[in-house]
């Protein structure tokens, strides 16, 4: 089979396309004919072996991984021992990066557990833009944000993967929504719905006077004094990511801010795949978009993980394998 192979950290020269032997299914496991990939900041980190923290699971010296890849969609070509939840043929998609990743291959042999059946009338591209955005998204407003009808929301890094979801999401609450990010991204904001859009490089939102009841931040890099300010009484900041030291602040010392005044700030660790059946319900009915780039193909990897570095994507950056 062809696979986008990893030989060592650093950039996209690290990915050639090689020939590799299909993986066999062990207990367990599924084998996937992998139909699309899309292109993730997982990959970006392994593959630069940055944040170093990254590599306490990646490899200290050498990533452990060889095929990138951390979302699938696809068939199922066999499967192995155990297996009831599937049979060949099934329409699966999933986060596939806590069973070794392995989407920038034509087959990957991953967990059951990592793999959903997919609605009817979903493509593979649409398919394999959710599990790891939308579920960033749905977990740090539902899970962790306990959004709730008509909550003022401000979404911080808001033109991202994560931040179009978030805003479709945040609307079946029926909440106001606003937009932080950079000014070329602010038309394309507007025109998917948000109510308010700020630039992140004119205007400071944690600086301004108005007070938010939730904010999703895929971007923290403030203190968390900006942002305990910022928010409502009773009033809830989740940051999906941004800085490591900022984020390890609030990861450590969050909880000495919390309850203070009724409100809180809170680190989300993803857990894959968890809720997917809502998005999938609410691809189904109608209130759910996906926005894609592409599909290019597997030889692409490389340049498109470069543009993806370079912030340049707009949407999902999605592959064709099969
Ligand atoms: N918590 C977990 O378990 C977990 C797991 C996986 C990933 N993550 C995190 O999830 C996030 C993924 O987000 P994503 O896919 O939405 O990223 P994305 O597609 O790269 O979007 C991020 C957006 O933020 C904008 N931006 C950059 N600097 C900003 C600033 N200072 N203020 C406001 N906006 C800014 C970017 O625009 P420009 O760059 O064009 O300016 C871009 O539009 C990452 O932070 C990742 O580390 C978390």
């Amino acid at each position: 089979m062809k696979a986008i192979v990893l030989s060592r950290y650093g950039k996209t020269d690290t990915l050639s396309l090689e020939e590799k032997v299909i993986p066999q299914p062990k207990e367990g496991e599924v084998l996937v004919k992998v139909h699309a990939t899309s292109v993730n900041d997982f990959d970006w980190q392994i593959m630069c072996g940055k944040p170093f923290i990254t590599r306490l699971v990646s490899g200290i010296l050498k990533p452990k991984i060889d095929v990138l890849g951390a979302e699938i969609a696809g068939t199922v070509e066999s499967v192995g021992q155990g297996v009831a939840s599937f049979v060949v043929g099934d329409r699966v998609f999933g986060d596939v990066s806590n069973s070794g990743f392995g989407g920038f291959a034509e087959y990957t042999s991953v967990s059951q557990n990592a793999l959903r059946n997919m609605p009817n009338l979903m493509t593979f591209q649409q398919a394999v833009s959710l599990p790891h955005a939308s579920l960033l998204a749905w977990q740090g407003l539902v899970d962790l944000g306990k959004i709730k009808q008509g909550d003022n929301v401000l979404i911080n890094g808001a033109g991202g993967g994560v931040g179009v979801f978030a805003l479709q999401i945040a609307k079946v609450f029926g909440c106001e929504v606003t937009g932080v990010d950079h000014a070329l991204k602010l038309d394309f904001m507007t025109g998917l719905g948000f109510d308010h859009v700020i630039d992140y490089q004119k205007t400071d939102f944690t600086a301004e006077a108005k007070r938010y009841d939730l904010i999703l931040d895929v971007k923290t890099n403030r203190a968390p004094s900006r942002y305990l300010r910022t928010l409502n009484v009773p009033g809830h900041y989740v940051t999906v990511g941004g800085d490591t030291p900022r984020l390890l602040q609030i990861a450590l010392f969050g909880r000495l801010f919390t309850k203070k005044k009724g409100k809180r700030l809170s680190v989300l660790a993803l857990k894959p795949n968890k809720g997917l059946e809502h998005i999938n319900e609410m691809f189904e009915n109608g209130s759910l978009n996906t926005h894609i780039e592409g599909p290019f193909s597997l030889e692409d990897i490389p340049r498109e993980m470069a543009r993806f570095g370079r912030g340049e994507h707009r949407g999902k950056i999605v592959i064709n394998v099969v």
